[in-house]
Order: structure tokens, then C-alpha cells, then sequence
């Protein structure tokens, strides 16, 4: 077992026309309930840590729990930094042990993005480690809005192609109607696979990467719900949707709405069955099942069990 890159899981998954899962981890419970579930359906696998999750568990523990649980369930996995948003900090996690950075320049204008992109991926290329870059608004798009709109929201293939050229990204992040959170659409969930499918065509063979890519699923935002939550309208994107995007050159599917929603269904049910409970290890256990159930879950939908 041991930390790789990302370039031969991209290879393999977009040959074979899958994705492989990039969830966020920020404590022990979220990074055992994971990799025991990679581990069983042996899938290839993302850990990504946010400047969030840094600044919560410290990078130092994140590191030796991952290392632990490698151990502990002999998987290979990439330790990913997830919307790196400056050059510090993206060279603070290469320097740090990380096989794999984001660097989302993607509020900047379009020079602004490339030149900011172009700055990591030299460095973070001198020590061997890949680099995902963003162009395009992760914003919800109403049902409604014009073309117009939506092009000046939404990544534009032209743009897709000369920005990969000039700042030797090595994974896109696209914009093409997904969005962070649990209220992702208004009306009917759409994606703009017309979008997708122009990019893949003007970049072929690159690695595509979907943001905002949680499902939302009925049955948890339910338990949350049922146990006291108040998580009104929560829709995600369809997992037939996330499949789609597989065989479209999308090879990386970002989950952390899904394993939060998991994870506190779980332990708003305890409290709710059992007020009396105060053990953690009685609410952070089931936590822990939650999210190893729903990461099997997504492991289907994203059609790489047994690809690792
Ligand atoms: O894209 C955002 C991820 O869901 C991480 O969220 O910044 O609250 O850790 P966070
Ligand atoms: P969700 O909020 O849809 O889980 O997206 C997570 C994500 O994109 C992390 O970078
Ligand atoms: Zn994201």
C-alpha cells in the first residue's frame, strides 16, 4: 500500500470509462468508513482535504490517520488537496507529502486563472505531484436562465482547450450545472452534457473532473429529517447523471454533501432513539457505518469496483 498519483488512475479510468471517487475526509470516523468500503469493493481512491478540513483536524493528523488506515486496510490511495485556493498552500501540501493538488483560480478572470494555475504546476511538477485546475462558476443555474447566461457561467470548451495548453494542468474541473450542497436545483436537475461532450472533444484523452457532485439521495436527507433535521428541498445530482459523466471523459466525481448527510442521519437517529446515550463510540460508530455504506453506494454509480 501507498500514497500514489493520480496519472495511471486517470489512464485506466478513462480508458475504461469510469470515475473514480474523490471524497472529503476531515476526522477518523470519515476516513475509516471510507477506505473499509474502497477496501471490500477494491476501488481506486481519492482522499481530499479542503483548507476547511486542514484548519479543523490539522494536516499532521490527517496524514498519519490516512497512513493508518492504508495499514490497517492495505489500499493504495492519492492524498488530494481540494480547492487549494493560493500558491502557499498548495505548496505547503506537495511539500507536505500530498500526490496531488488542486489549485481553483476559477473567481479570477481568465489570464488571471492561467497565470495563477501555470505558477502550480511548475512547482508542484518539480516534485512529481499532478495538478487539477477550474474554469467555469460552480453556481447554481436556475431553470430559467438564457444561453447567455449560461455561457458566461459555465466553462466554455474554447477557452477549456487553450487554458490545459498554456498552463500544463494535468485535470479540468468543468462547470456544466453542478454546484457545493445539498440544494444544488430549484426545478428538474440538468446537466449540460452537450457542454461536456464539446470539451471531451476538444481535449481528448484529458481527464475531466465533476464538482458538486453529491446525489442528495431521498432515503438519507429522510433519516435526517425524521430524527428532528430541518433539511427542507434538498436535491442533488441523480446518480444515472453521475454515471453519464463516467463515459464522458470525466474521470474524478467530488462527494462530500453525501457522506455529511450520511454521517448526521446517522447520529441524529441515536439521539433521537436513545437520549440517554452519551458514549461517542455509540452515535460516532453508526456515523462511521453510514458513511462506509454510502461510499459503496456511489462506488456503483461511479462503475469502479474492482478497478484498483
Ligand atoms: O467543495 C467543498 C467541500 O465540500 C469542502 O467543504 O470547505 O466546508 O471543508 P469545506
Ligand atoms: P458536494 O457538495 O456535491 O458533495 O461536492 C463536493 C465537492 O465538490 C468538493 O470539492
Ligand atoms: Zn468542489
Amino acid at each position: 500500500m501507498a500514497f500514489v498519483s493520480t496519472k495511471k488512475l486517470f489512464e485506466k479510468a478513462y480508458r475504461e470509462q469510469y470515475a473514480v471517487g474523490a471524497f472529503n475526509i476531515n476526522d477518523m470516523e470519515i476516513i475509516q468508513g471510507v477506505t473499509e468500503a474502497i477496501a471490500e469493493e477494491k476501488a481506486p481512491v481519492i482522499l481530499q482535504v479542503s483548507a476547511g478540513a486542514r484548519k479543523y483536524a490539522r494536516q499532521e493528523y490527517l496524514l498519519h490517520l490516512v497512513r493508518a488506515a492504508m495499514e490497517c486496510t492495505g489500499i493504495d490511495c492519492v492524498l488530494h488537496l481540494d480547492h487549494g485556493e493560493d500558491f502557499e498552500i498548495c505548496k505547503a501540501c506537495v511539500d507536505g507529502g500530498f500526490t496531488s493538488v488542486m489549485i481553483d483560480g476559477s473567481k479570477y478572470p481568465f489570464e488571471e486563472n492561467i497565470a495563477l494555475t501555470k505558477k502550480v504546476a511548475e512547482y508542484a511538477h518539480s516534485k512529481g505531484v499532478p495538478v487539477e485546475a477550474e474554469l467555469g462558476k460552480l453556481a447554481g443555474v436556475e431553470d430559467n436562465v438564457s444561453v447567455a447566461d449560461k455561457d458566461a457561467i459555465y466553462t466554455d470548451p474554447a477557452q477549456a482547450e487553450e487554458f490545459v495548453k498554456r498552463t500544463g494542468c494535468d485535470s479540468l474541473a468543468v462547470a456544466i450545472g453542478t454546484s457545493h450542497g445539498a440544494y444544488k436545483f430549484k426545478g428538474e436537475p440538468k446537466l449540460d452534457f452537450e457542454r461536456l461532450e464539446k470539451i471531451k472533444k476538444l481535449l481528448p484523452g484529458f481527464p475531466l473532473v465533476l464538482h458538486g457532485a453529491s446525489s442528495a439521495p431521498a432515503d438519507l436527507v429522510k433519516v435526517c429529517n425524521d430524527y428532528g433535521g430541518n433539511i427542507p428541498g434538498a436535491r442533488g445530482v441523480p446518480e444515472e447523471m453521475i454515471s453519464q459523466a463516467t463515459k464522458m471523459g470525466v474521470c474524478k466525481v467530488n462527494i462530500d454533501t453525501d457522506l455529511r448527510l450520511a454521517m448526521t442521519g446517522a447520529i441524529r437517529k441515536v439521539f433521537a432513539e436513545s437520549p440517554g446515550e452519551f458514549d461517542p463510540r455509540k452515535y460516532l460508530g453508526p456515523a462511521r457505518d453510514a458513511i462506509k455504506q454510502v461510499v459503496k453506494r456511489k462506488i456503483k454509480f461511479l462503475g469502479c469496483a474492482g478497478k484498483a
